[in-house]
């Protein structure tokens, strides 16, 4: 299945590129609401935060949270990789950082796509150093295939080959992100 991204007028429609849909809303909704509950199980009674790590987490975070019925309290980050290209460099700094004290808290970090692993193994050490008792990592994408480091993730929602996905809070050059559906930018 194709689809034009919404809102595009139709003069210009033409010169934008297909989207093949990998994932649409309603089976995005299906599995953020399994990984909620099963977050909820796993973490018990503990009022856990979640951490987003923006921009590419947001829509992933906020539904996440609203589907797992604990005290969630929500804090994010942002980190900048350097170096041009659709996958980290290697050098990720943090960008803005958390608002709140993790000092003993449950954290679930949550991350659009996994790709390289250098983003969220520079993420983890920084919980870390914040004295988090514990961090499980939330991913709506795991890019398997990707990895130059080794990191762990406890919750994925699917995982993907090398393809570059857009939509549902991914962007490319910061379009896309209000997709209600992931895909795959279609070469023209
Ligand atoms: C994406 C994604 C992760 C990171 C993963 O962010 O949201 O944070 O890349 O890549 P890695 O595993 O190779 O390090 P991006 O840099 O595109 O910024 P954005 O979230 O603002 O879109």
């Amino acid at each position: 299945m194709t689809e034009s991204p919404p809102h595009t007028p139709a003069a210009v429609t033409t010169t934008e590129p297909a989207i093949r849909v990998l994932f649409n809303r309603e089976q995005i909704a299906a599995r953020v609401r399994e990984l909620g509950l099963q977050i909820a199980r796993d973490l018990g009674d503990h009022a856990p935060v979640f951490v987003g790590v923006l921009k590419g987490a947001c829509m992933f975070q906020c539904d996440l949270a609203r589907a797992t019925p604990l005290d969630v309290t929500l804090d994010f980050l942002a980190v900048s990789s350097y170096g041009a290209g659709t996958t980290s460099s290697g050098t990720v700094r943090m960008a803005s950082d958390l608002r709140g004290d993790i000092t003993g808290r449950q954290v679930v970090l949550c991350e659009g796509v996994v790709d390289s692993g250098l983003t969220l193994s520079f993420i983890l050490e920084h919980l870390r150093s914040r004295g988090a008792a514990g961090v499980r990592v939330a991913t709506l994408l795991d890019k398997v295939p990707c990895r130059k480091i080794q990191v762990p993730v406890d919750y994925a929602g699917w995982r993907i080959g090398a393809e570059f996905v857009v939509g549902y809070g991914m962007d490319a050059a910061e379009r896309y992100r209000n997709l209600p559906y992931v895909g795959v930018l279609e070469e023209s």
